[in-house]
């Protein structure tokens, strides 16, 4: 299988190095130019990696052609380019429907669309894919896990939920400080709470088939201080400040999508 990479930037470089250290069976990866930064220390770190000035001959090439240009230049990069209907597209860009995708390539070739993050670097995040085609699937299993997102709804959903990792850390941040305002140092309360919160991470994952709702009974205690601070933050409106959140974020997704 060949690749090929439209747009050498972060999110390539992330997607390329997690194949090329994985037992995924690339014959070649070709990669766009731009951006040079990436594409050249690609070239150097990887036998597999081959330079392409021209995305035209890229297209041509490869057999699985990744696009991942950023969403404002999407269209001009696109129109000037055309794709037989053997290949399979995939594209990293963000809101970007298909469908306007496949006008400006002049394509009606197989196209899936998937939201990487750079962990994929690492084998260690799960890639959303819609719709979800079998090889595209077997490709980002590769990088972490791949779930299949059955309608653009769910999809958008999990561009949605991706948007979550700054909350996350600002629980942990203002954990820290309400830690610190009651004697701890900064340093310690770091510590500490982020040891907790990646042996909770480490149970999730040893748990599948557990529901969230069944880790939140597994480390809750009747009348025990762990329920208690769940049902604050519940009484305190913390779940519905996160669906208003995730309302407002999935609502954003759907109206880049139609502009
Ligand atoms: N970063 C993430 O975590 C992430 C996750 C999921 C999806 N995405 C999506 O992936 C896409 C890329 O994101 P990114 O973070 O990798 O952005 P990025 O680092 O800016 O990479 C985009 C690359 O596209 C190159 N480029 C610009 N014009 C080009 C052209 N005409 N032909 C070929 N390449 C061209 C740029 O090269 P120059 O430097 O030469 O301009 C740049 O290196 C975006 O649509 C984003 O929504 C990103």
């Amino acid at each position: 299988m060949k690749l090929g990479f439209i747009g050498t930037g972060a999110i390539s470089d992330a997607v390329i190095r997690g194949l090329l250290t994985s037992d995924y069976a690339a014959d070649e990866i070709i990669v766009s130019r731009r951006g040079e930064r990436f594409s050249t220390k690609l070239a150097a770190d990887f036998d597999k990696v081959r330079i392409e000035e021209d995305n035209q001959a890229i297209i041509d090439q490869a057999d699985m052609i990744f696009l991942a240009v950023r969403p404002q230049i999407a269209k001009d990069v696109l129109l000037n380019l055309s794709v037989l209907s053997d290949k399979k597209l995939v594209s990293l860009i963000a809101t970007i429907p298909i469908e306007d995708m496949k006008a400006w390539l002049k394509t009606d070739a197989r196209f899936d669309r998937a939201i990487p993050l750079p962990a994929v670097e690492h084998h260690s995040c799960v890639t959303a894919v819609y719709p979800g085609s079998p090889d595209v699937m077997a490709l980002f299993e590769k990088l972490g896990g791949a779930v299949a997102a059955n309608t653009i709804d769910a999809f958008d959903g999990y561009a949605t939920g991706s948007a979550l990792m700054a909350t996350y850390f600002t629980l942990l941040e203002s954990s820290a400080q309400w830690m610190v305002a009651h004697g701890s140092d900064y340093a310690g309360a770091r510590r500490y709470l982020a040891a907790l919160f990646s042996g909770l991470a480490e149970n999730t994952n040893k748990s599948p088939d557990q529901s969230f709702a069944a880790l939140v009974d597994g480390h809750s205690t009747a009348g025990g201080l762990n329920e208690q601070v769940a049902k604050t933050f519940e009484r305190e409106q913390g779940c519905a400040a996160i669906h208003t959140a995730l309302d407002e974020v999935f609502a954003r997704v759907k109206a880049a999508s139609s502009s």
